[in-house]
């Protein structure tokens, strides 16, 4: 791609919860050896989130520091991703198109498909801004993730929303063609309307990640893209750290390449730094994964980044992106590490507390008390309607 045609990430900011629950402390309520998860899937911690927080919450903390930093005017289109959605309706984004005072001369709409959404709306915000230059994107991809007590997936929750500014020019990552896609029709990991958490068949899900990673390179190949030696990293989708690492020697093997433990670590560690400490984000996870690449690797400049967003059910997508001279002078580093540093630690009574929590669903008043230091709150249910306000 030329340079001139460029289009990509032009801004990238995170938030994630309120609360945060150890493994250690998981594991001492479950019985299991700790090391299951801090080696066995590569978790340290999860946020949890407030009971005055929810996606959208997290979706305008995010969101917030974007619009400030480059105002609005040239904003046209909010596109929200989510697997976790508070409506059946009404678009999330249009909660936090209205809490960051974002002008009416907006589209607002929300994607799913379980994790892969925010790449599909990645995607489809390149295409307007193709359309239009001077115009920018906002996509968001806010998700928590919620198992059942209990079950295998529980060790995987976490929550946190990233919101990306996808413009002509980007001062971050130039995203490029082709893509490789993929599809495939399994139950892997599903939810259905009636239930709050999660079903799961993990071992299925696992391989049916890495049947993903094949269908999309070969697409990618086919369709003409690099060869695997010319990547200087690759960002994966996370619902568990272990997963990248997985899936990478996956598709080294494929590829016929060396796949010994430092060469894996080298191309994906530093995507993982947030994730085993935030825990699976659905959708936001591998955006959450560059967050974390772009601020904790040595210089990247001139440096194509492979990134595997995998979408139980399933859909899939492999892309390059190449990363932007002077794209540091941009980055969100310690405000992302503070927003992971600042969660208040639980104790177990407190997370199966706010795991159990539901409203009533009569349509009376439901005021939620006060929780979250974040700079935006759900207030309360109300007519069947969710109340937000600043904090
Ligand atoms: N010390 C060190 N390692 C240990 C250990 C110990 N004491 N005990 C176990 N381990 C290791 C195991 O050997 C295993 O490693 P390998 O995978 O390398 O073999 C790892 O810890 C996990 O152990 P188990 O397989 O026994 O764990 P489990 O069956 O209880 O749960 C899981 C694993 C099925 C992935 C479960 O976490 C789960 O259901 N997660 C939710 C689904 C999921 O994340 N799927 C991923 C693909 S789907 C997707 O990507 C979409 C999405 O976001 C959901």
């Amino acid at each position: 791609m030329s340079e001139d045609a460029a289009i990509g990430i032009h801004d990238l900011s995170f938030a994630t919860a309120q609360f945060v629950l150890t493994h250690a402390t998981l594991a001492a309520e479950n019985g299991y050896d700790v090391a299951k998860y801090h080696a066995g899937i590569g978790q340290r911690s999860m946020s949890v989130p407030a009971a005055d927080e929810d996606i959208v919450t997290m979706a305008a903390a995010a969101a917030a520091p974007v619009v400030a930093r480059h105002g609005a005017d040239r904003i046209r289109t909010v596109v929200f991703a989510t697997e976790t959605s508070v409506d059946q309706a009404k678009a999330a984004g249009i909660h936090v198109h209205s809490l960051l005072g974002l002008p009416s001369a907006t589209r607002v709409v929300e994607l799913k498909q379980a994790c892969y959404a925010a790449t599909a709306a990645l995607q489809f915000a390149i295409g307007l801004v193709h359309r239009d230059r001077a115009q920018q994107v906002l996509v968001i991809a806010s998700d928590v993730s919620k198992y059942e007590l209990g079950s295998p997936g529980e060790a995987t929750q976490g929550a946190a929303a990233v919101a990306m500014l996808v413009s002509a020019d980007p001062a971050l990552v130039r995203i490029e063609d082709p893509s490789g896609v993929y599809t495939a029709d399994i139950m892997d990991f599903w939810r259905p309307n009636y239930r709050t958490t999660a079903l799961v068949d993990g071992r299925e899900s696992v391989s049916a990640y890495l049947q993903a990673v094949e269908g999309t390179w070969k697409d990618y190949t086919e369709q003409g893209g690099r060869a695997l030696g010319e990547f200087g990293a690759f960002c994966y989708h996370q619902p568990f750290t272990k997963m990248a690492y997985k899936a990478h020697r996956h598709l080294l093997q494929h590829c016929g390449h060396n796949t010994g433990a430092g060469e894996i670590a080298r191309f994906i560690g530093h995507t993982t730094t947030y994730n085993t400490e935030i825990g699976n984000s659905y959708t936001a996870s591998m955006y959450l994964g560059l967050a974390s690449l772009l601020d904790n690797a040595d210089d990247l400049t001139g440096q194509a980044v492979g990134f595997l967003s995998y979408g139980s059910g399933s859909v899939a997508e492999f892309f390059a992106g190449t990363v932007v001279p002077g794209y540091r002078a941009h980055l969100r580093s310690e405000v992302h590490r503070a927003a992971i540093a600042r969660r208040q630690d639980i104790d177990y009574a407190k997370y199966r507390e706010l795991h159990e929590r539901s409203f009533p669903a009569d349509g009376a008043d439901h005021p939620v008390e006060r929780e979250t230091a974040g700079p935006y709150r759900l207030a309360g249910l109300s007519g069947h309607k969710r109340i937000y306000e600043p904090r």
